[in-house]
């Protein structure tokens, strides 16, 4: 069966594609858009209208579409070697990268464990710290911290630690041991720490404190946070935020999971998230750019310390994953970071930030633009009802707004990008590290008509 025209693939999506976190009862009368291609920023509809790709398909095309020299990699390796696991053998591919992952990675992060994806990852992440726990002498630290809002993926442990409750109850029970603590939303702060940035972050750190003291230190294994938390927004850590809890961590042996899916990668203008914020964690947590998306691909790369006690004797640790380091993603992965040194990703993002954030920061003017808030090219920009009081949205009303009108809205205009509710109303921006201003600019003029039409249908 070949499914040639936008007619039949249209006829063959609604009957047969079951698309993630998606209400199917949406395209009941309408379209499912359909994705053919991409070049650069840009992505291409089944009808040849051109969008940009304002959030980088999901967090993911860093060095944008169409890439070939990708393509190549991957096609080369496939001839070679398509597949061979890392269950006791070691390929070239993932060897190379492991190595090349341990250089670009802060302090003594040197060793690379792959998965498939970040939900993987984070997973990973979780049994590595009650294991090694276990391994040495402290088989009751097992719960895991992170924070309110905060996704972490959906598989049943990394659910576990993700902070949404409306995506979790459905699946509950999970496993035990997940333990919520706030977020660095400053524009919602806490009354008593609102008009003080600096006590919001002694206060936010603490609280993480104040959280493993209530749950028992012995019992607490990890706390998992993004460099900048996406969901609710793209919450940027307050100043020696993360001096503190790492102070607070070592404090009290509990790991420090820097969750980097997203921040990774040139997201924030570095390889890694956390060297911008200046921490050093324990384990850090990736997926998503490391390709660029050219093929999927995950991991965890973790201090040399938490790999000591499997490296004697008959300690193993249990776990794997078929697919993890794939050895044409792991090429991939390989060429994508060549690719990442040789057009300097880096420097167009830590050179052009400032004038996302300007240019952004224009539809400050809008009545419904309540806070712009990000760091490097990772922006959210919250909606609210009334600027003066930051009343927001009652679920009606966001109901109709985002799902009634702005998603379908900023997409028919020609911007793929997120209009999200999971935390207070928002709009999410993460286009490719290749954006420039004339992509800001576009971003810009698509939102500024779609959120002035907005206003007028509240
Ligand atoms: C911070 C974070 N962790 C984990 C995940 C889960 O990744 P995946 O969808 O690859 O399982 C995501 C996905 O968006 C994420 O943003």
């Amino acid at each position: 069966m070949t499914l040639s025209s936008p007619e039949e693939l249209q006829a063959a999506a609604k009957q047969h594609l079951w698309m993630h976190f998606t209400r199917m009862s949406a395209y009941n009368n309408g379209d499912i858009p359909v994705i053919v291609r991409g070049s650069g920023p840009y992505v291409y509809d089944d009808k040849g209208k051109r969008y940009l790709d304002g959030l980088a398909g999901l967090f993911v095309s860093m060095i944008g579409h169409g890439r070939t020299e990708l393509a190549e990699a991957a096609s080369k390796q496939a001839s070679e070697l398509a597949y061979f696991p890392l269950w006791s053998y070691a390929h070239p591919a993932a060897v190379q990268l492991a190595s090349r992952l341990a250089e670009l990675a802060p302090g003594d992060l040197n060793r690379v464990f792959f998965t498939t994806s970040g939900s993987e990852a984070v997973e990973s992440a979780w049994k590595l710290a009650k294991q090694y726990f276990k391994l040495r002498g402290e088989p009751g630290r097992y719960k895991v911290l992170s924070r309110d809002i905060a996704y972490h993926g959906t598989s049943m442990g990394a659910l576990a630690v993700t902070g949404l409750a409306a995506i979790k109850g459905d699946f509950e029970p999970l496993p035990p041991g997940g333990v919520r603590v706030p977020n660095t939303n400053f524009y919602r702060a806490p009354d008593f720490v609102a008009d003080d940035i600096d006590k919001f972050s002694v206060w936010a750190a603490d609280e993480i404190e104040r959280s493993i003291l209530r749950e028992g230190p012995e019992s607490v294994a990890a706390v998992y946070l993004e460099p900048v938390q996406n969901s609710g927004g793209c919450f940027p850590p307050p100043p020696g935020y993360f001096q503190r809890v790492r102070e607070i961590c070592d404090r009290y042996g509990v790991l420090l999971v820097s969750d980097e899916v997203i921040c990774a990668f040139g997201r924030l203008g570095y390889y890694f998230g956390s060297e911008r914020y200046g921490y050093v964690p324990d384990i850090i947590t990736f997926a998503k750019g490391v390709t660029s998306g050219y093929a999927p691909l995950g991991g965890m790369i973790v201090r040399d310390e938490l790999i000591e006690p499997f490296l004697s004797g008959s300690a193993t640790f249990l776990h794997g994953i078929t697919f993890a380091g794939h050895p044409v993603s792991s090429a991939v992965a390989l060429a994508n970071l060549d690719v990442f040194e040789r057009d300097n990703i880096l420097g167009n993002v830590r050179a052009n930030e400032d004038g996302f954030r300007a240019t952004l920061e224009k539809l400050r003017d809008l009545p419904i633009v309540g806070d712009v808030r990000g760091a490097g090219y990772f922006y959210g920009i919250e909606l609210v009802k009334d600027k003066a009081t930051k009343e927001t949205f009652n679920d009606d009303e966001s109901e109709r707004l985002l799902r009634g009108f702005l998603s379908h809205a900023l997409f028919e205009a020609g911007l793929v990008c997120r209009a999200d509710d999971r935390g207070d109303p928002v709009v999410q921006l993460a286009p490719p590290l290749i954006c420039t201003q004339e992509h800001f600019d576009e971003m810009e003029q698509i939102l500024r008509a779609v959120l002035t039409e907005a206003w007028t249908k509240i």
